[in-house]
């Protein structure tokens, strides 16, 4: 999705980091090096400041004729708008709400109200079950037919024989991701937009673990809704929806009557979080500025550019150097395969609460257990001891990972 013609710009590690308070923090005498970003990545300055500057001097609800209204309203165009460079759209199929599991919820009631027995949503094991379980709800009470596709566990993809096996007629809609948060995989969902098109179906997207490190375009990807969450993404607790505007006007969404009905207003329910909002504007402003071009759009893709180089180099000396340790095993696809620079892996007879918690020690914040991409885990065979999930971010240095290769390895040496 990012074009290779589009220059990378070196960026300034150490510049990036200082916008980063949470950075200079230490732990028991030790710098900390934050791998957690796939559960929520820190947040840059520019981002609170605005957030702070919201509440400070522009906080007022939306649609009256007073200043701090007026600004409100403004502001939440311009977010609109930012977030619609982010993924492509138009600024008017934007939709704020909760969190990217609350806004699916909502999307998959509105959407469930058409559809009945001998209808079918088709979904996968490889998804975050914020992916699985609103359409799993729908499903049961619908009387609508719910199809898997499996994990293909040896490689950590799905296969497309089997996608396109579990798509027919009746599919409704594919529920998608574009990259696992368990292992870092990305999916090709142009492909899988496609085949759920040919089959009849919408095609829902969830780009929460994929956006905070390549480009979207939801054009280009031809879905029909995607949703990301801007905590991920260096934003706040923020969830971001993108519906194909024809598709949202079409929608029977549960709303009040008073409530604005055209798109993107008819996906929203009662007064959003402004600040959170704003917030969100700035981390996409704050992602723009990693790269460079005269439009934000094209700082955008610039910044993609690096992301990918950034991620990539950083991923390849963990799957390296974490492969060589005896007793771990790595899940998910290679380096060399298409995937974010998000690797977990477990230790042989070391439960990943354990191997977490020593990490933590030494000052390097990693995630541990299922991630609630549970289904993955389960499949793999690890829903007792779980995996150890490590994320890497723009922050993220060649350093630290090597701190993190180093000690994992002192971890499995004192398991024997
Ligand atoms: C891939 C993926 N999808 C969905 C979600 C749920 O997002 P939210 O917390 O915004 O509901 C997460 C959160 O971890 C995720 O990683």
């Amino acid at each position: 999705m990012t074009s290779a013609t589009i220059a990378a710009v070196p960026a300034d590690l150490a510049a990036i980091r200082r916008q980063f308070p949470a950075l200079e923090r230490s732990f028991r005498g030790r710098p900390v090096a934050y791998f957690d970003g796939p559960g929520g990545t820190q947040v840059p300055r520019g981002v609170v400041t605005a957030m702070s500057d919201y509440l400070y001097h522009h906080n007022a609800n939306t649609h009256w004729v007073y200043p701090t209204s007026v600004e409100t309203d403004v502001i939440l165009g311009g977010a609109r708008a930012a977030l619609a460079d982010l993924l492509g759209a138009d600024a008017d199929e934007i939709a704020f709400g909760a969190n990217m599991t609350t806004l699916t919820f909502h999307l998959a009631r509105g959407l469930g109200r058409r559809w009945g027995p001998g209808d079918e949503i088709v979904v996968t094991e490889l998804d975050h079950h914020a992916n699985i379980a609103p359409w799993q709800a729908v499903a049961r009470d619908r009387g609508v037919t719910l199809r898997t596709v499996p994990l293909d566990t040896a490689t950590g993809t799905l296969r497309w024989s089997d996608l396109e096996a579990a798509l027919g007629p009746k599919t409704r809609l594919l529920a998608i991701g574009a990259a696992s948060n368990a292992l870092g995989t990305i999916t090709d969902v142009t492909r899988a937009a496609a085949l759920a098109h040919k089959a009849g179906a919408l095609c829902f997207v969830d780009a929460v673990h994929f956006a905070a490190h390549a480009r979207i375009d939801v054009r280009a990807i031809g879905c029909d809704f995607l949703a990301c969450s801007s905590y991920k993404f260096y934003g706040p607790h923020v969830g971001i929806l993108y519906g194909q505007r024809d598709r949202v006007a079409e929608l029977d969404v549960p709303r009040l009557e008073p409530a604005p009905d055209t798109p993107p207003e008819r996906l929203e329910t009662g007064t959003l979080n402004h600040e959170g909002i704003a917030g969100a504007h700035a981390a996409v402003d704050f992602l723009a500025s990693l790269g460079r071009g005269n439009t934000r759009k094209e700082r955008l893709d610039s910044a993609a550019v690096w992301l990918h180089g950034h991620g990539q180099a950083l991923v390849e000396h963990l799957w390296t150097g974490l492969g060589r340790i005896p007793g771990v095993t790595l899940y998910g696809p290679p380096p060399s395969a298409p995937r974010t620079p998000t690797v977990s892996f477990a230790m042989e007879g070391v439960r990943s609460e354990a191997v977490a918690m020593r990490l933590a020690e030494a000052g390097l914040f990693v995630s541990n257990g299922d991630f609630y991409a549970t289904t993955v885990v389960q499949r793999l065979g690890l829903a007792e001891v779980g995996l150890v999930r490590v994320g890497c971010a723009c922050y993220t240095t060649p350093e630290e990972v090597s701190r993190l290769i180093a000690t994992v390895e002192t971890v499995a040496a004192g398991r024997r």
